[in-house]
């Protein structure tokens, strides 16, 4: 695991952006998308890039992480609505490619099935996005989710109904279920980057980067995957142990190697 510490959040995105960049020019053509405010700086600088620099998405296959269970389709809160609204709108990516779990499906539990399925078929994933909650949960893998798991409903905890709160104008609004890839299905990527920003996010980070291997922080799978990179800005960095070394790496990264 690489752990790159950046001196700001926007800073922050734009490490994130360039990875994502970097692997497309490799030849990345599957890309795995998730939702959260630390993501938008990501997703901007992506934009920008599309939109000034040549940046195109034409070749991808997009698959998001997670989306709510009962909201209606065309509700802006749907995790699918919010990334065609926070980047695929703004990129050419055909709308086509964009893979989705279905909130809206009769049967969730045989829609999880599905979408895990057909990502077996069109995967794996080459570059995976991810943020981290503050209780250090992946995609909608709470505290408590089998590292075994595959996309499945889960049950959303209190602290993070009370964290969406904000989005739908109250905690009431808040569904209490989600379909969610599971985290041994988001193992499966090549490569996983994670971004985390803002000290709200440090105790997770910590715990995460550092703690034990455990379903109680289930972001900690990132310790067994082969190839994972973690984006924080200062503030999210504050309580990891092993800074200087992080920072070390930085200053005396071997010539050409990549994140
Ligand atoms: C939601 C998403 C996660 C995301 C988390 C962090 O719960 N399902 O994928 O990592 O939020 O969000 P934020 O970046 O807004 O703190």
């Amino acid at each position: 695991m690489e752990v790159v510490i950046r001196p700001d959040a926007d800073d922050a995105g734009r490490t994130v952006a360039g990875i994502v960049e970097q692997s497309l020019a490799d030849g990345v053509t599957t890309l795995g998308l998730a939702t959260g405010s630390s993501l938008l700086r990501v997703y901007r600088d992506l934009a920008r890039r599309h939109r000034h620099e040549g940046l195109s998405f034409s070749g991808v296959e997009a698959f998001l992480l997670d989306d709510y269970i009962g909201l209606p389709a065309l509700s802006p809160q749907t995790l699918a609505q919010v990334i065609r609204r926070e980047l695929t709108d703004h990129i050419d990516l055909d709308p086509a490619r964009l893979h989705l779990p279905c909130g809206t499906a009769p049967d969730p539990a045989a829609e999880a099935r599905r979408f895990e399925q057909y990502l077996a078929e069109a995967g794996p994933v080459g570059l995976q996005l991810l943020g981290i909650g503050v209780n250090g949960h992946l995609g909608a893998n709470e505290p408590g989710s089998s590292l075994g798991s595959r996309t499945r409903l889960k049950t959303l905890s209190e602290d993070t109904r009370r964290d969406h709160a904000r989005f739908f104008g109250g905690i009431d609004g808040v569904p209490r279920h989600v379909i969610t890839q599971g985290l041994a299905t988001i193992g499966e990527a090549d490569h996983l980057v994670l971004i985390a920003t803002g000290p709200h996010k440090a105790r997770a980070v910590a715990a995460a980067v550092e703690g034990p291997l455990t379903a109680a922080c289930p972001a900690s799978i990132l310790q067994l995957h082969p190839h994972a990179t973690v984006v924080v800005d200062e503030l999210a960095a504050a309580q990891l142990q092993q800074q200087a070394y992080y920072r070390c790496i930085a200053r005396h990264k071997p010539v050409g190697q990549r994140y």
